[in-house]
C-alpha cells in the first residue's frame, strides 16, 4: 500500500545529489524505525571506519537531544538525519560546527519552501518562537556526527501541553504536503558548503550566515551554562560561536556552551 504523504525515501534522496561529493559513492542509510540516528551513524564509523554517509530514520524510539534531553520522533512526523564525516578541521568548538548545521538547516528550508526560519543560538532552528528543528554535534575520536532533527506534520500527534506551545512543523507553516527527500537533499548540499568554509578555515562566512537568520542577537536573555545563570542582552558571537551577552553593569561575558531563552516583547521567555 501506498504511504498517503510524502515519506523519506533511500533512492529518491540519492537520485537528487547531483554530482556533488558528499555522500555520493558511499552507503547511506534510510530506516522506518530506529533507536537514534546519531548512535547508528556513530557506531558504523567506529566499527566499519565509515565516513561521508547519511544516517536518515522515518521515526526514532530514543532519539537524544542536547544537554542529554529526549527528542521525540514520532512516524513519518519528523525527519531525522545524521550526517557522518572525519573532518580535517578544528571540532575544539562544537559551538561554530553546530552554528553551521544551523545555517545549513535554515538554507535549505528557505531554498525549498521559500520561507525564512530564525537562528537561536546555539542549536535551535525557530519560527515564530516556536521550534522548528534542532542539532546535535557530537565527536567520538575522529568521527563528527552532525544530527538534526526536523518537525514536518506534527497535526496528528498528540502532544502534552507544554510541548504543544513550543514546538512548530513545515506542513502547518506552508499549508501543504512537504516532500522530506527534496528537503534532505537540499540540506546535504547546503552542509557540504558550509563543512568546505570550515574546512578552509573561513569561520566568518559562517558567522556571518548566521547573523543573517539570527533572531538572538539584539535580544535580551537568560543563559545557562552548567550552574551559572545570567542576564543580560546578546550582544554578539564571536569567531568560535561563542555567544557574547552583555550584563545591566555592562560587563561583557564569552558564552561557549549551554543555552538561552529569549525575552519575548509581552515579556516571557522562550
Ligand atoms: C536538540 O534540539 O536538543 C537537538 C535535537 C537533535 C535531534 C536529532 S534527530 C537526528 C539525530 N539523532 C538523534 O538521536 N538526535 C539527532
Amino acid at each position: 500500500m501506498q504511504d498517503a504523504f510524502l515519506v523519506l525515501d533511500l533512492q529518491s534522496i540519492e537520485a537528487q545529489l547531483g554530482s556533488r561529493e558528499l555522500c555520493r559513492n558511499t552507503t547511506n542509510e534510510v530506516w522506518l524505525e530506529i533507536g537514534s540516528t546519531n548512535t547508528r551513524a556513530l557506531e558504523l564509523a567506529r566499527v566499519e571506519g565509515r565516513t561521508d554517509f547519511f544516517v536518515a530514520a522515518r521515526q526514532q524510539v530514543a532519539g537524544r537531544g542536547r544537554l542529554g534531553r529526549k527528542w521525540e520522533t514520532p512516524r513519518d512526523a519528523g525527519i531525522a538525519f545524521s550526517l557522518l564525516i572525519k573532518p580535517d578541521f578544528d571540532t575544539q568548538q562544537l559551538s561554530l560546527i553546530t552554528m553551521a548545521a544551523g545555517v545549513a538547516v535554515a538554507r535549505a528550508i528557505e531554498a525549498v519552501l521559500g520561507f525564512k526560519p530564525g537562528l537561536k543560538w546555539v542549536n535551535d532552528v525557530v519560527y515564530n518562537g516556536r521550534k522548528l528543528a534542532g542539532i546535535l554535534a557530537e565527536m567520538n575520536g575522529p568521527a563528527l556526527v552532525i544530527g538534526i532533527g526536523i518537525n514536518l506534520r506534527f497535526d496528528d500527534v498528540e502532544l502534552p501541553d507544554d510541548l504543544s506551545q513550543k514546538i512548530e512543523w513545515l506542513e502547518r507553516i506552508v499549508g501543504v504536503p512537504v516532500d522530506p527527500n527534496i528537503l534532505v537533499a537540499n540540506l546535504i548540499k547546503q552542509l557540504e558548503i558550509c563543512i568546505d568554509e570550515l574546512a578552509k578555515g573561513n569561520q566568518a562566512a559562517i558567522t556571518s550566515a548566521w547573523k543573517v537568520y539570527s533572531v538572538t542577537l539584539g535580544k535580551d536573555v537568560e543563559a545557562t551554562a552548567g550552574n551559572l545563570t545570567l542576564s543580560g542582552r546578546a550582544v554578539d558571537i564571536d569567531r568560535d560561536g561563542a555567544l557574547l551577552i552583555q550584563d545591566a553593569q555592562g560587563e561583557q561575558h564569552r558564552l561557549h556552551a549551554g543555552e538561552i531563552s529569549l525575552r519575548m516583547a509581552d515579556g516571557s521567555y522562550c
